[in-house]
């Protein structure tokens, strides 16, 4: 069974006369990893937001691990999906680089020492362990990106999304997915 299968999907921005997603569908296999390659403005940030619920689809279907993607199973949904934005700033919560690494933590309940644990390990996996006490608004474009991914690194999901994200950080330690 696909871990991702999307179906007929499309989407149109209601300001907008064309749609930004078109009759999409492909299936991902469980431990694939698939860049999806299009010009700007040819709707892959759009397709990401769609595949964690962000915005409902005009027509279609998603279905991740096995569950359908409606409002009722949305926020099921992203509790097996990470995602970092192509804008990282829209992201970031904590007033230092280690709390924001911590949040999506927190939200999931986890105990303080696996916590201050897996902050180190997922900073220290996008080498932004120095910049730990840091406050997130002060970092360059690439080094927040780094700070989101160890966000999601630290939460070990399922599935990953990368918008634009630095890919190679991740790939580096691919073997731990
Ligand atoms: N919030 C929005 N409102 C209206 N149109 C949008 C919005 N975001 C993106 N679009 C349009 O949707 C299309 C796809 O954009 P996007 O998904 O951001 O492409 P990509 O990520 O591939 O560059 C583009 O034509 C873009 O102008
Ligand atoms: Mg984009």
């Amino acid at each position: 069974m696909a871990i991702i299968s999307v179906s007929n999907l499309s989407y149109e921005y209601s300001n907008s006369d064309r749609k930004a997603v078109d009759d999409v569908s492909f299936d991902i296999e469980q431990g694939d990893w698939v860049a999806i390659v299009g010009h700007n403005g040819s709707g892959k940030s759009t397709l990401a937001k769609l595949l964690i619920g962000l915005m409902a689809a005009d027509e279609g279907t998603i279905t991740i691990d096995g569950l359908e993607l409606t409002e009722e199973t949305v926020w099921d949904i992203r509790e097996k999906v990470g995602m970092v934005f192509q804008n990282p700033d829209n992201q970031f919560v904590g007033a230092t680089v280690a709390d924001d690494v911590a949040f999506g933590m927190e939200n999931r309940q986890m105990d303080r020492a696996t916590m201050r644990e897996r902050v180190t390990s997922a900073l220290t996996q996008v080498d932004m362990l120095d910049y730990v006490d840091r406050e997130p608004a002060k970092l360059s474009g690439g080094q927040k990106q780094r700070v989101a991914l160890a966000g999601i690194i630290a939460i070990v999901s399922k599935i990953l999304i990368l918008d634009e994200a630095p890919v190679c950080w991740i790939l580096r330690d691919a073997a731990k997915y």
